[in-house]
């Protein structure tokens, strides 16, 4: 496998991405729908099983109606497109790991597009199962989560409890060998 020739591009691109949550009212053009639900097909899962399905929300309505669910995600209802992650409800902690994957690739993949997106949770099991009832979801599946997307305006998190940015330095994060090594 030989190193694609603007990796460094590239692995920018991955360490600025950050999370967008207010966006153009421009919708996403199909072919990029396309091409992110391609790259969505593709994400590795535990032992292949592949246990998603994706509802693509373009409709405000039911955007609407999903940012409802709780403050931190009432920006979803200014979004153009949100692809809500349904799996299949088996093995949680699997099935959790499988969830994050593939929404980091949506989001990585978005970025490079142009994009920018964010993570909506739904919150406790009375909201999941709330929005499985928006979005016509069976109950015995798993949903936690949308990714929204759109061409984002900034980066700013317009939530009531906004988050801090920034990174932990790699000096507290990283060890080599042994958990409990000194840096060298
Ligand atoms: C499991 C999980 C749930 C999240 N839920 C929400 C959410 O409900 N609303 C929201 O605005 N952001 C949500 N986020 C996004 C985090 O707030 C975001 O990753 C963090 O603040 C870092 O943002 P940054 O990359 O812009 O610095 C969630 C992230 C994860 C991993």
């Amino acid at each position: 496998m030989t190193a694609i020739e603007n990796a460094h591009d590239v692995t920018s691109a991955m360490r600025g991405l950050r999370q967008a949550r207010q966006y153009r009212q421009d919708p996403v053009p199909d072919d990029v729908l396309a091409e992110l639900l391609e790259v969505a097909r593709w994400t590795g899962s535990s032992r292949n099983t592949q246990p998603w399905h994706f509802v693509v929300v373009r409709d405000r309505e039911q955007l609407r109606r999903l940012s409802e669910l709780r403050p931190p995600i009432g920006w979803v209802a200014d979004a153009p497109l949100g692809i809500a992650i349904v799996l299949n409800g088996g093995s949680t902690a699997s099935e959790a790991y499988d969830e994050g994957r593939v929404t980091e690739r949506l989001l990585l993949a978005a970025h490079l597009l142009g994009l920018g997106g964010g993570i909506a949770w739904y919150g406790d099991s009375d909201q999941q199962a709330e929005a499985k009832r928006i979005l016509g979801i069976p109950a015995e599946r798993t949903a936690r989560s949308v990714v929204v997307l759109g061409y984002p305006t900034t980066t700013r998190d317009p939530r009531p409890n906004p988050v801090a940015g920034g990174r932990r330095p790699l000096t507290e994060i990283v060890s080599y060998d042994r958990f409990d090594a000194p840096t060298p």
